[in-house]
């Protein structure tokens, strides 16, 4: 490839003036807040256009709710490759090692997107957005944040996450309970021990189904309490290897708008009839080839 350039790069080119986002009194084009799968995507697009682009973070690390949610079992529950960003730089050079990754890897992935795409420079971790408001004087939001500061942004993108808000429940007497309580998306970093401890796990959805898999294989006793049942599914996650992953990366850019074209973001949509609307055999080859 040749480039053809009649200026030659300058130290006041766009690349070399960096702006740090911990600056008082920063004046932006676009503040993103949420360094998770969408903030991430969109400071890449953006800054990639020539935008003024931050991210505010108030976590202090990459991939949103995959920081924040480190129970035992967590894991992804779309299984690759549709679960990734579609930016080549990354699928690329990027190799799976579970067809559904666990938490770790999936934090190992985002420490290699940092790597490609020089992502934390335009991050300010540890800076919670307490408040925005439109001033129509000025044409820009004010952007106040946790240690104090006001940032100025034409353009105010919170990706936040659908489930960025924990939820504590207000059991009776949840204050007076004598055992050790941990909530799923709050875990410490050190390991719990439960070999020698009677448990409970309250709730079934993802989280909880993936707890129990885990816990119930160590702890001493294990009760479930649920509400209402869910369905689960055997999840059949495999090793991959990279030979196999690498011979069908010339389909994933296609594969990709698939994957956009979908309302669950899958490469597969919805079915205009009722389950049982099929035959055994039919509904069998369908949830199979799905
Ligand atoms: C264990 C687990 C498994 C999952 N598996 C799947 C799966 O298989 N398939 C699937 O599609 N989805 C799955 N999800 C859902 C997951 O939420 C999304 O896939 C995706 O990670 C969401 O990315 P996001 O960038 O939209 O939001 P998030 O990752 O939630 O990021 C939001 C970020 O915004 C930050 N933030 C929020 N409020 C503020 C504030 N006021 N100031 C500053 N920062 C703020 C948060 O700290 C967070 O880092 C899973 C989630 C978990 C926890
Ligand atoms: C998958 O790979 C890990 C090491 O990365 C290995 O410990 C595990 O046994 C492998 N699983 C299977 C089913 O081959």
């Amino acid at each position: 490839m040749t480039i053809t350039t009649t200026s030659p790069p300058t130290s006041n080119s766009k690349e070399e003036e960096h702006i740090d986002p911990y600056m008082n009194n920063l004046d932006l084009d676009i503040l993103i807040v949420g360094a998770g799968f969408s903030g991430i995507y969109l400071l890449y697009n953006l800054r990639k256009k020539g935008y003024k682009v931050k991210v505010f973070e108030g976590s202090n690390g990459l991939g949103g709710t995959w920081q924040i949610n480190r129970y035992p079992g967590a894991r992804v529950d779309s299984d690759q490759p549709v679960y990734q960003l579609s930016i080549p730089q990354i699928w690329k050079e990027w190799t799976w090692k579970e067809k559904f990754p666990g938490g770790e890897e999936i934090r190992q992935y985002f420490d290699f997107c940092d790597k490609i795409l020089d992502i934390k420079k335009d991050v300010a971790f540890n800076t919670k957005v307490i408040g925005a408001n439109f001033k129509k004087t000025e044409g820009k939001w004010m952007i106040k944040t946790n240690d104090g500061r006001i940032t100025k942004a034409k353009y105010f993108l919170p990706c936040i996450g659908f489930a960025a808000k924990r939820y504590i429940p207000d059991f009776p007497g949840i204050e007076t309970f004598k055992g050790k309580i941990y909530h799923s998306s709050e875990w410490p970093k050190f390991e719990v021990d439960v070999s020698e401890k009677r448990c409970a796990v309250i709730g079934t959805g993802s989280s909880g189904v993936q707890i129990i898999q885990e816990w119930g294989k160590r702890a001493k006793s294990l009760v479930v309490f649920q509400r209402t049942p869910n369905l689960c599914l055997p999840m059949s996650s495999r090793n991959l290897t990279a030979e196999e992953q690498n011979i069908q990366k010339h389909e994933y850019p296609n594969y990709f708008l698939r994957r956009e074209a979908h309302f669950g973001g899958f490469v597969f949509g919805f079915l205009p009839r009722d389950t049982f609307d099929d035959t055994e055999e039919e509904r069998e080859k369908i949830f199979e080839a799905i």
